[in-house]
């Protein structure tokens, strides 16, 4: 049994996001594979991750990454068995690793068989699982999400003689959650997975389950409802297990999936995501800090997961369309760089593989309120291939070392479910995990380093308050964590050119720093403002001790 604190876990974690297809392949087919993936755990624990998020691995044509699944109680046979599964589960737990998985809970594949029933008869048990209309306009508040590839959230479908409803490609329709067997049938593939050992899931597109018309179907009381439903049953069944949303929203509206800490246990911080990458554009601290004020406070036990990338494109979908102009012109200067309303980008290839920069995206993450969540590969700064289709670019073969195929398989190349990076400036020759690990002051190795300080600091960084501290320097961000007595205050520079700024601290008169990675202990604050020089896009993060500790 777990204790209260403990079942807070989350709070404390570090999250790895990994695609099954993408990160080793065991068996030499091409495909990443579930014995792969155990095979590298020890390199997940090397690089200090709690928690390892699964992307879809169930059966699915593929049409959307397996997001589009097609039964929801089998494993995709290129990522192995069900056993494979659960070795890899139990190898992971061994090692003080928990995991997560997607549930895709708002569409299934048009290849399931529910699907499959409900379009071939309007008798059929199945037909009221999904939504269906005789013409393709209830319901048009609803915006269409996959806007380069769908222009109707509805789809004519010749076989059921009817339109079904689809928030996004046209082979993924969407369930009726006013059915309540399609209720109760998610409850029961919530507990199967559950029963298998998963820590909990990652909960793919909640916004959308309920649809009224006259509203824009997006954030439903009646949803709300259901995710508390799910939330109470893990309460009772799974104690310990969580719920992160994927709720693309505005702050007030993405605060929301908390309830009243009886709905989600965490919420993707995607409204802080993009500001990050507009301050550091604009060399100004004020979208960061303005969208922190905004997205807080939130209950005690819920956390915001943060982070800088994921598997689809930067999603600019919650910014203005000022914003949006900004980011565009800044991080996708090509059009083949853009999707949807976003940016189909890795992180390194996005600031144009500036380790500088790389490290001050990170130490912020780390820092900011919230559980920091890395996507694989960014780790050994990966770049992306925009000629790849849809978003595959950014989700191509893990780069392990420098043999053939970045050492991810030992099939033919030809096989590989994706070319590796090869452009001179990413090459898997040298941005890969062995040799990154061999060079004291690689990326990968800093990054490790960087991962312990937080760990040492975890409960500071993943529970402690958030104070901002303002100056007369636009491009300077400082803020104090503060979780009990122990503090932190956290200095970034966001601009191209070096920076001074002088921290006013008044209630600080006499207190110690410590730079947090060396110990380096800096000089005492003191009556005047404290100064800081910072050279271009760097941070401080220094420990506060009270005079009268270790003085
Ligand atoms: C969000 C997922 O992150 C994305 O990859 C997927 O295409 C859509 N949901 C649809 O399931």
């Amino acid at each position: 049994m777990m204790t209260d604190d403990e079942k807070l876990w989350y709070r404390d974690a570090t999250f790895y996001e990994v695609p099954v297809r993408s990160f080793y392949d065991s068996n030499g087919d091409g495909i990443g594979d579930f014995r792969g993936l155990t095979m590298k755990l020890d390199y997940i624990k090397s690089i200090g991750m709690d928690c390892i998020w699964l992307l879809p691995f169930y059966k699915s044509p593929l049409r959307d990454d397996g997001y589009d699944i097609s039964d929801y109680y089998s494993i995709l046979p290129e990522y192995g068995t069900t056993e494979d599964f659960e070795k890899f589960v139990e190898e992971a737990h061994s090692r003080g690793i928990k995991v997560i998985a997607d549930l895709v809970l708002n569409h299934t594949s048009d290849q399931h068989q529910w699907f499959k029933e409900a379009r071939s008869s309007r008798d059929s048990k199945w037909r009221d699982w999904y939504v269906w209309s005789d013409t393709p306009d209830k319901f048009n508040g609803a915006r269409i999400i996959f806007v380069d590839s769908e222009i109707s959230n509805w789809t004519w479908d010749h076989v059921a003689g009817q339109y079904f409803f689809h928030r996004f490609y046209s082979h993924q329709p969407d369930l009726n959650y006013d059915n309540k067997e399609v209720r109760e049938g998610m409850k029961d593939v919530i507990r199967f997975w559950l029963d298998k050992g998963l820590d909990g899931f990652r909960c793919d597109a909640v916004p959308y389950l309920f649809k009224r018309e006259g509203t824009d179907c997006e954030n439903l009381p009646e949803t709300h409802a259901y995710f508390k439903e799910i939330r109470a049953m893990i309460e009772k069944e799974y104690p310990g297990c969580i719920l992160l949303a994927e709720a693309n929203q505005w702050p007030n509206n993405a605060k929301e999936y908390f309830g009243n800490q009886d709905e989600f246990h965490m919420n993707f911080n995607f409204p802080l995501m993009p500001r990050i990458f507009i301050s550091l554009s604009k060399e100004d601290s004020f979208p960061i800090e303005n969208i922190i004020n905004e997205t807080l406070p939130i209950p005690e036990k819920c956390d915001w997961g943060v982070f800088l990338r994921n598997h689809d494109e930067l999603t600019l979908e919650m910014v203005t369309d000022e914003e949006r102009d900004l980011m565009f012109r800044e991080y996708a200067k090509v059009p083949k760089m853009r999707l949807n309303l976003g940016i189909r980008r890795r992180l390194a290839p996005l600031v144009d593989n500036d380790r500088s920069i790389l490290e001050l995206l990170h130490a912020l993450i780390m820092s900011v309120p919230g559980s920091p969540i890395f996507y694989y590969g960014d780790e050994i700064n990966m770049g992306d291939n925009i000629y790849l289709g849809d978003r595959n670019g950014v989700r191509t073969p893990m780069q392990w070392s420098f043999d053939r195929n970045a050492g991810f398989s030992h099939a033919d190349s030809e096989q590989l479910y994706s070319p590796v990076i090869t452009n001179p400036n990413y090459h898997y020759e040298s941005n890969n995990v062995e040799s990154m690990s061999r060079l004291s002051t690689s990326f990968l190795n800093w990054f490790r380093r960087m991962i312990i300080v937080r760990k040492q600091n975890s409960r500071v960084l993943g529970r402690g308050t958030i104070r901002f501290i303002g100056s007369d320097q636009k491009q300077i961000l400082a803020f104090i964590r503060e979780y009990g007595k122990e503090k932190m205050l956290c200095v970034y520079n966001l601009s191209r050119s070096p920076s001074y700024v002088e921290l006013h601290l008044p209630e600080f008169n006499g207190w110690h720093l410590r730079e947090a990675i060396s110990s380096v202990r800096f000089p005492d604050i003191g009556e005047l403002p404290y100064f800081f020089t910072l050279p271009r896009h760097s941070y401080f993060w220094l420990i506060m001790e009270a005079p009268d500790e270790n003085s």
